[in-house]
């Protein structure tokens, strides 16, 4: 593995923090996730997103502690459910209460980003089939349009859709997200297949109204490698998870080449670039053995046991964009670090990592902003850079958060802050 430098410059690398809206709004009962939150057993300590930051409230607050740790740019979710919470009635209030909050952001000087599904959407839609409905396209682009046409005078930069195949896999084939199917691969294919197309769609139809949009989506990668270097049964599942996972989708969605692991080429998708900007959400690598997830032993592991690895973000993201021209945008990377003990390390090491590539980096969007929910883990784990306190929804910026301010003001890391934040800081092995 390279040597990760101690200090560096950001060069012309935009750094923000990333959110959706179901983790951080709290008090919407119109949407899937709360729906599944209600089940028993869904969600591991029992939560659901009612409670959430309280951000539908307290967002002026939130937008007043960007601004102090001078975040250059913002991604945030608008939720389907609030906009048209019964099929084809739109709430002109939720609307607005938007576009305030997208204003004061853009007022703040930072960039503002919106992403249109983020495995949540309105319970009517989730009761009709949700993806893998027929008219599940046609459905969430009459949303789609709405949403562009009210704010695209305040919003320029769009995520269609984030992780589709973390959302597909994790409802149909290992049930933790709604609809909780397990091996159901046809649907599965077909939800990605809709997906996809929507994407595609959705990239023309937000160009239509708004020419200098840019739109991409939230592709979510990893290393695959296979558990056993020497062991040819995860040597070849290793390249059909990668290949099934995210290659398929890597050329529906940026090229709008559909192949047949997605049904072939549908009529309404021409080939041909579908993005102006590459989004790649980066967590961890898998260890294969089979289709399942694993990984390696000996590693460092945040607090969800997630391999810490600065290294794969170039892995994955090389090959992409040999064939798909950036600029990338890391539309997510973070940690869950219960106590604060090792988030400055792992943010210097990826950044650094992103920085001495020379590869395309343009916008760096930190997962999480204050600590939210976290889906069917509930509210247990913590990924922000701002502490929150369940119980009364106040807000200490963390270490790490004040370490990230002091990033974007300095424009990189001196050896000063090295030694002071990262140094002393270190990752657990398991
Ligand atoms: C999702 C986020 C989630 C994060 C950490 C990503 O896959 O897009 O919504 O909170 O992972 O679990």
């Amino acid at each position: 593995m390279p040597e990760i430098p101690t200090s560096f410059d950001l060069g012309d690398l935009r750094l923000g923090v990333a959110t959706a809206a179901v983790q951080i709004e709290g008090g919407d009962r119109a949407n899937s996730w709360y729906d599944w939150s209600m089940i028993p057993g869904r969600i591991k300590d029992g939560s659901t997103p009612l409670r959430s930051t309280g951000h539908w409230e307290r967002w002026r607050e939130d937008t007043a502690l960007m601004s102090q740790l001078g975040l250059e740019t913002y991604r945030m979710g608008i939720e389907w459910s609030r906009v048209e919470p019964r099929p084809g009635e739109l709430d002109r209030e939720a609307l607005a209460r938007y576009r305030e909050e997208l204003e004061a952001v853009r007022a703040a000087g930072i960039e503002p980003m919106v992403t249109l599904h983020h495995f949540s959407h309105p319970s009517w839609f989730e009761a009709m089939g949700a993806w893998e409905h027929d008219r599940a396209v046609d459905t969430w682009l009459r949303f789609v349009r709405v949403v562009v046409a009210e704010l695209h005078d305040v919003v320029t930069d769009w995520c269609t859709i984030n992780e589709p195949n973390v959302y597909a896999v994790g409802g149909y084939l290992f049930g933790n997200f709604p609809p909780g199917r397990t091996n159901a691969w046809l649907a599965l294919r077909k939800v990605l297949r809709h997906m996809a197309i929507g994407h595609c769609r959705a990239y023309h139809l937000i160009h239509e109204i708004a020419p200098q949009a840019r739109v991409g989506f939230a592709h979510h990668v990893r290393p695959f490698a296979p558990f056993a270097s020497g062991n040819p049964v995860h040597r070849a599942m290793a390249r059909v998870n990668a290949h099934l996972f995210q290659d398929v989708l890597t050329d529906a969605m940026l090229g709008g080449c559909f192949g047949i692991e997605l049904g072939g080429q549908p009529d309404d998708v021409t080939p041909g670039a579908h993005h102006d900007y590459v989004g790649i959400n980066y967590y961890t690598r898998s260890a294969v053995t089979g289709i399942s997830d694993n990984r390696f032993e000996d590693v460092p592991v945040n607090d969800l046991d997630w391999e810490i690895y600065p290294q794969g973000l170039l892995e994955v993201v090389a090959p992409i964009v040999q064939r798909y021209p950036g600029p990338i945008w890391v539309t997510e990377n973070g940690t869950c670090d219960n106590d604060d003990a090792f988030r400055a390390r792992y943010l210097h090491e990826h950044l650094a990592t992103m920085v001495t590539s020379g590869l395309p980096f343009e916008r760096y969007y930190h997962w999480c902003f204050v600590d939210n929910w976290e889906w069917d883990v509930g509210e247990a784990p913590r990924f922000g850079l701002v502490h929150l306190d369940w119980e009364s929804g106040d807000r200490t910026v963390k270490e790490s958060g004040r370490f990230y301010a002091q990033i974007i003001a300095n424009r990189g890391v001196t050896e000063e802050m090295h030694a002071r934040h990262v140094a002393p800081q270190a990752y657990r092995t398991a």
